[in-house]
């Protein structure tokens, strides 16, 4: 444990054994994905708590898209122990916008009801976009359209926001103004959300947990119970942890199990 430092190393369901358990929105158990011949997620095991916020850290190639791809519905998981809400959206790395509709349209895509319009619109103004709502995606920046891609995910109030290296095409800048928004948007959502993404700095900047996929199981996890914000004392000694396991030390047998844990704020 290194309580003193804001984050703790969970190694076994009894080092929150007395935490409340509250009834996961994901679990997955024993979950295997294969192509082919090739082994990607050999026996997964997660849990994510109702609002809590998971980052995903894991080399090129580990198996997190298609991690994520299962939790979105996007793949076929016959036979398989996973269990999702009904709600969930996505937001990939690019926008994903089509470009022969105006922006609010993009938003209220697939929305029902007279008033689609109208959430689109509030859900435009909290990521600061109202000004844009009838906008061609062809003439937004990278930041703006990243955005818009958020309010057509929350627009339908997702319990489970899945966002795969959503920030990796954007200018450090634009990344850390996107990290405020997404956190504010969390705080007023209270989605659970995993974040893949391949920079560490934003997933203990972030997270509540962070996990790290190797050889398909989750070889690390790190829960921080530090404010965001107040995280620079035990940042960098947390960074190179979860580097030595992204690099593919040995840690022994190395698979950690998942108890499950309430989000932190
Ligand atoms: N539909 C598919 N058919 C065959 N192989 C696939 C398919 N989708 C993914 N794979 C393989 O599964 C492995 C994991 O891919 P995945 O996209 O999940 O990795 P990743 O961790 O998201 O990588 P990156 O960080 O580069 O995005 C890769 O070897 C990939 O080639
Ligand atoms: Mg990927």
């Amino acid at each position: 444990m290194n309580a003193r430092f804001g984050f703790s190393t969970l190694h076994s369901a009894a080092v929150i054994a007395d935490a409340p358990h509250p009834e996961p929105v994901v679990r997955l158990r024993n979950f295997v994905r294969r192509f082919g011949p090739n082994t990607i997620i050999d026996g997964l095991n997660l849990e994510i708590a109702p609002g809590e916020f998971i980052a995903l850290l894991g080399r090129s190639g580990s198996g997190k898209t298609t991690l994520l791809r299962t939790l979105a519905g996007l793949d076929e998981v016959r036979g398989q122990d996973v269990e999702v809400p009904g709600s969930r959206a996505v937001v990939f790395q690019d926008a994903r916008l089509l470009p022969w509709k105006p922006v609010w349209k993009n938003v209220a895509l697939g929305l029902s009801g007279d008033n689609a319009r109208d959430r689109a619109e509030a859900a435009l103004k909290e990521v600061g976009l109202g000004h844009r709502l009838d906008a061609w995606p062809l003439t937004l920046s990278g930041g703006e359209a990243q955005r818009v891609a958020l309010a057509r995910a929350l627009v339908r109030e997702p319990k489970l926001l899945l966002l795969d290296e959503p920030f990796a095409a954007l200018d450090a800048l634009t990344r850390y103004r996107m990290h405020d928004l997404v956190l504010s948007l969390w705080r007023k959502h209270r989605p659970a959300v995993l974040l893949v993404t391949h920079d560490v700095e934003e997933a203990i900047a972030l997270a509540d947990r962070v996990l790290v996929l190797d050889k398909g199981r989750i070889v690390a996890q790190e829960r921080i119970t530090a404010p965001r914000g107040e995280r620079a004392s035990f940042a960098q000694r947390l960074r190179e942890k979860l580097l030595s396991h992204l690099g593919g030390d040995d840690h022994g047998d190395g698979v950690v199990p998942f108890p499950i844990a309430e989000a932190a704020e």
